[in-house]
């Protein structure tokens, strides 16, 4: 029983979403000691699809726990909770381990503690920028109050713990930030995590608000506070409204290619298992009440990185060597708010934690272009009419 009781149970928030689905996956895959309890809402970004495998592979396939089946089941490591981190009284269940026990899951070979997080990794967030122009308020809801709440359950429960083995498991509460708090750059210069937070948008003004929130519960009481900020990602699972599987989408549909003013903004594009990778060893080993900065070191401007889609497409399914012929240079939608560019300095991480990223831009792309050639099903399914609506918002 000791050995089980060291197994690490991790609450991930927002685990539905495109880089909680890798990171869920990127852990269980990785260690054999670790449970996951992944807290999501399920909004338009969030799609059980995004783990259909890991629910298979080591979960109870069905939201119908059922207390008897998982002593049939010893690699039971991971279980699905619908609902928002707004929820206080769900947040507190989740930490106290009653969710659990009320659902009798907390019996034979599954204790109930097993189902306690020892740490929380705080992906949940509405994250799509044009989104936010369009409607400040699930950003504020979200990515605001969300983290308060998560903060201040993590507080009242951890404070209580009495002692006992579990408490031999540090706690830690990982908030995942961008690097879009900082704001923007222009064509030299990089972002330490000391740089002053000058958010311009209202996705990028709800993160650092959440930041800043973090930093006070650690300060205040000293709640096992780290953040990650990160520059873009790409990779499997993304949903279609980010720039990457937004044109591998077009492309394959033979729609137009919409960038945003002449295409010359600059991203530092991070493949999602480096993000990943990174993460993991900042909940592991990351030191308390610091900040890591996690870069990709692949910048790019925007109308290069649609150029090279069109071509990768192109050599490898579409049999069309002009694709880049649907381009289109719109209207900038985002206005000053869209941030010219970004780039991280991430010496602090390299140094401290011996990170780096290794994927080459071209190379992760490729890969990630036969996902979606290989998975345009899923593409299909989290498509849905609300995606339609919001595209002809944007787009038209
Ligand atoms: P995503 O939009 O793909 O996924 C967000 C997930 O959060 C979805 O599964 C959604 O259902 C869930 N969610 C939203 N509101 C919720 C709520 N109230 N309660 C519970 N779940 C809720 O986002 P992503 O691209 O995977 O980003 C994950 C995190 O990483 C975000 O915090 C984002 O700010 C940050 N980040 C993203 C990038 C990037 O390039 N994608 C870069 C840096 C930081
Ligand atoms: O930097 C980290 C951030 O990266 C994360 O915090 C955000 O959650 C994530 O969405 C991402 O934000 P961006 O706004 O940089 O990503 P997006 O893919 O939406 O846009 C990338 C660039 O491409 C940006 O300069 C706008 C441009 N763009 C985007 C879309 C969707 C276009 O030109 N056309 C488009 O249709």
């Amino acid at each position: 029983m000791a050995k089980v009781l060291n197994r690490k149970t991790i609450l991930v928030t927002g685990g539905a979403g495109f880089i909680g689905s890798n990171f869920i996956r990127h852990e269980l895959e990785s260690y054999d000691d670790v449970v996951i309890v992944n807290l999501d809402k399920l909004t338009y970004a969030g799609n059980l699809e995004n783990l259909k495998d890991i629910e298979k592979k080591y979960g109870l396939a069905s939201l119908n726990l059922k207390p008897k089946t998982q002593d049939l089941r010893p690699d039971l490591r991971y279980f699905f909770v619908k609902g928002d981190i707004c929820d206080r009284n769900l947040a507190d269940s989740l930490l106290s381990g009653k969710y659990f026990k009320d659902k009798e899951v907390g019996q034979g070979t599954h204790d109930a503690r097993l189902m306690t997080p020892d740490s929380i990794v705080n992906f949940a967030a509405e994250s799509h920028v044009d989104r936010s122009i369009l409607d400040a308020v699930p950003f504020i809801d979200t990515n605001i109050k969300g983290t308060q709440v998560l903060l201040e359950a993590a507080r009242i429960h951890w404070q209580n713990l009495g002692s006992g083995t579990r408490d031999l498991i540090p706690n830690v509460f990982l908030h995942i930030s961008t690097d879009e708090v900082y704001g923007s750059l222009g064509k030299t210069g990089e972002f330490t995590e000391t740089s002053p937070l000058l958010p311009n948008s209202p996705y990028s003004a709800s993160k650092a608000a959440a930041d800043l929130l973090c930093r006070s519960y650690y300060k205040a009481y000293n709640l096992p506070i780290i953040l990650t900020r990160s520059s873009n990602n790409y990779g499997p699972y993304q949903f279609p409204e980010k720039l990457i599987p937004l044109m591998i989408k077009n492309a394959l549909e033979r729609k137009e290619l919409p960038v945003y003013g002449e295409g010359l903004n600059v991203r530092d594009w991070l493949y999602v298992e480096d993000n990943c990778r990174a993460i993991d060893l900042v909940l592991r080993k990351g030191n308390i009440g610091e900040i890591y900065n996690i870069g990709g070191e692949n910048e790019i401007e925007n109308i290069k990185v649609v150029k090279l889609i069109c071509k990768i497409l192109g050599e490898k399914a579409a049999g069309d060597s002009r694709l880049d012929e649907l381009i289109k240079f719109i209207n900038d939608p985002r206005g000053k708010a869209h941030d010219f560019r970004y780039a991280l300095d991430c010496s602090k991480i390299k140094k401290d934690l011996g990170w780096k990223p290794v994927s080459k831009f071209e190379e992760g792309l490729k890969i990630t272009i036969d996902w979606y050639l290989s998975n345009r099903n899923w593409v299909k399914k989290v498509v849905t009419g609300e995606y339609q609506e919001y595209y002809k918002k944007i787009y038209t």
